[in-house]
């Protein structure tokens, strides 16, 4: 290029703006040289030509795009096109090619593509401004509020399910839900004594009236989003597993008996709700929306998503394909069915060190409340355990406490009830043998089921170059930690990157730019599913991993 390529460049509701490209920048992508003079695109997959996060339409003149060349009216991916010498190229951007959410991390969760500013629910009459994102957890049920019009957060809340009083597990509910009487419950449990009161939480937090919300998008396992809009789960619990429903589904509020306010604060009937899709009976909604979020579908090397919940979903990305399995790993890790488990929020123990030469527990609690006050232990904490206990010699091998070591805690710390023995780590919180052996069957069937699905596909734990560790349990987890209580085997602490929930950033992301949603649902064929139970090995994995290393 000799002359220079003048660019014309078309934004609705914006007078056209002009630049030059400068000779010297011949071979450089258009994506690049529209960021460079101040219109950087929505280059999600890192400009390898794999989304449609930077189509540009084509108005006038041509680029070249490969050997070829594309001219107007044509849509081409920016990434792939190079300007041409001394052309004339007039462009428009569409709204969701320009980017307006950066990655970001915030206390639940982290969001590593950008998105555009192409809110699912445009504002509706009536000052209605405001959406909400809601990941329907088995166990635990997250709500975020976010500004329409900005994008911004304005509040976060989350609380357990209160389906858990049908079962602590989805079979257990499946089970429960064969009586239209306990269907109408579960779904009433759901939605009237769990998300609208989080969502009216929310709404208090941020200020905003329920009349204010114009829609919510909503992610969950697929047995949970069958409860919630009270379909019958059954086909669910028997093989060959069909769901009624997979992919994403358009509701109101009123279809399935969501309320919120009061008067003329209340939350309209007609409000919206976007369930997401999801790809199979137990790789639902929650497990696409953190695959998105993850951005692992446009890494170059091979990734893994390591979901973990009530139940542990795992997804591998090699060479463009993806495979997931899911593996029954119980809610311990997001504080249920332990003692003293609790979710990871102000005043929960998130953190714990243990020595024995001299005995000590130190504990670290979240919004640094007093460790005797300490409201629980949540997940990350019990990894420490596990991984500090294993070090010092406390715990053996099969996660019992080593009778030597049980000498040297103080006798005000060790607490034995009907046989069971407990340690004591800060004012009423406490850590027994029982959820010591709870702790390691989740462990077990998340690292048996890691180990499954790479050896199906044919790769090892070093050749992958990210692993996304997602989970309600959040932000506090200590990687190391977690290697070394054989959470995750075979990896090294610089390949893991912790990203919180996952299913709560996808979702949030779905309601920030309605082209993720179209993603979301082109996932739903891309996916392959293995079945654990029907691979040779994994029960004599499961076994193993039992053990603590
Ligand atoms: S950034 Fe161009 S196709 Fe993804």
């Amino acid at each position: 290029m000799s002359g220079g390529t003048r660019i014309v460049v078309e934004i609705e509701d914006e007078e056209p703006r002009e630049f030059v490209v400068d000779p010297r920048a011949a071979g450089r992508s258009l994506a690049d040289l529209l960021a460079e003079h101040g219109f950087p695109l929505n280059t999600r997959c890192g400009q390898r030509g794999l989304c449609h996060g930077c189509e540009v339409q084509m108005r006038g003149g041509a680029v070249s795009v490969g050997p070829d060349a594309a001219s107007a009216p044509a849509t081409v991916q920016a990434c792939r096109a190079r300007v041409m010498d001394r052309a004339h190229v007039v462009l428009r951007i569409p709204a969701r090619s320009r980017i307006e959410h950066r990655p970001q991390v915030i206390d639940t969760f982290r969001i590593d593509v950008p998105c555009a500013h192409l809110p699912l629910f445009e504002p509706a009459p009536g000052g209605r401004d405001t959406a909400f994102a809601v990941d329907l957890g088995t166990t635990t049920v997250a709500v975020l509020l976010i500004d329409l019009a900005t994008g911004d957060v304005l509040s976060r809340t989350g609380g357990f399910n209160e389906q858990i009083r049908f079962g602590d597990n989805v079979l257990t509910r499946i089970d429960a839900a064969r009586s239209c009487e306990a269907l109408a419950a579960m779904q009433f449990a759901a939605v009237s004594e769990t998300i609208s009161p989080l969502l009216l939480r929310a709404c208090d937090r941020a200020g905003r009236a329920p009349s204010r919300l114009a829609g919510g998008a909503i992610a969950g396992n697929t047995t949970m989003l069958h409860l919630l809009t009270g379909v019958d789960p059954s086909p669910l619990g028997v093989a060959p597993f069909v769901p009624c429903f997979i992919e994403g589904k358009r509701l109101t509020a009123s279809g399935i008996g969501l309320a919120a306010g009061k008067n003329g604060d209340a939350l309209s009937p007609d409000t919206p709700l976007q369930l997401l899709p999801g790809i199979a009976a137990y790789i639902g909604a929650d497990i696409v929306a953190g695959v998105y979020a993850t951005g692992m579908i446009f890494d170059e090397a091979p990734s893994l998503l390591v979901d973990i919940g009530t139940n542990g979903e795992i997804v591998l990305q090699s060479g463009g394909r993806l495979t997931a399995c899911a593996t029954a790993a119980g809610p311990a890790f997001e504080g249920s069915g332990l003692r003293c488990g609790t979710r990871a929020r102000d005043g929960a123990i998130s953190g714990i060190n243990l020595t024995l030469d001299p005995f000590r527990v130190e504990a670290e609690t979240i919004g640094n409340i007093p460790a005797v006050r300490a409201t629980g232990i949540c997940g990350s904490a019990y990894v420490d355990f596990l991984s500090a206990g294993r070090r010092c010699g406390f715990l053996l091998e099969s996660g019992r406490f080593d009778p030597a070591a049980w000498k040297l805690v103080p006798p005000g710390d060790r607490i034995e009830t009907d046989g069971t023995r407990a340690l004591r780590i800060a004012g009423e919180a406490r850590i027994s043998e029982v959820d010591v052996a709870v702790l390691l069957q989740a462990k077990a069937a998340i690292g048996a089921g890691i180990e499954t699905l790479l050896e199906a596909a044919g790769i090892e734990a070093g050749e992958i170059s990210r692993v996304y560790l997602a989970g309600g349990f959040g932000m506090h987890l200590n990687v190391g930690h977690a290697i070394a209580a054989g959470l995750l085997p075979g990896f090294r602490e610089e390949q893991v990157r912790v990203v919180g929930n996952t299913a709560l950033a996808g979702t949030l992301l779905a309601l920030l730019d309605r082209t993720a949603l179209d993603e979301m649902e082109s996932l739903r064929s891309r996916v392959e599913v293995l079945e654990l139970n029907l691979q040779e090995d994994f029960e004599d994995r499961f076994v193993d991993h039992l053990m603590l290393p």
